[in-house]
């Protein structure tokens, strides 16, 4: 199924979460084997993208979350989007990831950022930089102003977007930032 034909069967804005999405796949030139990481499933979209992409998806949020976004029935948007097969669930929280050191080459938070707590933001970024690959990227996708004014139409609790660089740890990083149709893109690259 093409990208436009999932947008069809889904509802929400999937298609422009597949745009935001292809702007950040351009610049990390991935190869298609690679292992990529999808932090926050939620109702699935971006895991769902990248599944459409071609890549084999490993997503996941922490079991005890009950607020709105978590615990969705992502599955159920994956079998219809025809990528169920690519995409594998395993229950964690993104500050003690329960995956081995140097394991991805892609770690991606689409919308995510800001609903994890504060005051655990540096503990996410220093799990990122232990499980990525020497060359690895992580990339952030935090609301726009436009987006969130949207978002607050329905819930008007949602939180502020999250800048990512407060919460880089001291190791290089390089930082590349794009401006998608609903996100801001942070792409960190760790050093090689
Ligand atoms: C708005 S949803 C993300 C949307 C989703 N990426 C999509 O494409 O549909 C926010 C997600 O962040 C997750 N989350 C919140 N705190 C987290 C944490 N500490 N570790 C991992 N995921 C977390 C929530 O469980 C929820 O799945």
């Amino acid at each position: 199924m093409t990208i436009e034909e999932i947008a069809q069967k889904l509802d929400g804005p999937f298609a422009m979460i597949a745009a935001d999405g292809a702007l950040a796949l351009a610049e990390l030139d991935l190869a298609a084997d690679a292992s990529v990481l999808d932090v926050g499933t939620g109702a699935g979209s971006f895991a769902i993208f990248l599944a459409a992409r071609g890549f084999d998806v490993l997503t996941g949020e922490p079991a005890t979350d009950t607020t709105h976004y978590a615990g969705k029935d992502w599955a159920a948007n994956a079998e219809k989007a025809g990528v169920a097969d690519r995409i594998r669930f395993e229950a964690f929280d993104a500050s003690r990831m329960p995956f081995e050191t140097g394991r991805f080459d892609a770690i991606f938070f689409f919308g995510v950022l800001h609903h994890i707590d504060e005051s655990v933001r540096g503990a996410v970024f220093r799990e990122v930089q232990r499980t990525l690959k020497d060359g690895g990227a992580v990339v952030f996708f935090e609301p726009r102003r436009e987006t969130l004014e949207k978002l607050w139409t329905t819930d008007p609790g949602h939180p502020e977007a999250a800048d990512p660089s407060a919460y880089l740890p001291d190791a290089a990083f390089a930082e590349t930032r794009l401006q998608g149709a609903m996100m801001d893109i942070f792409i960190y690259r760790k050093a090689g």
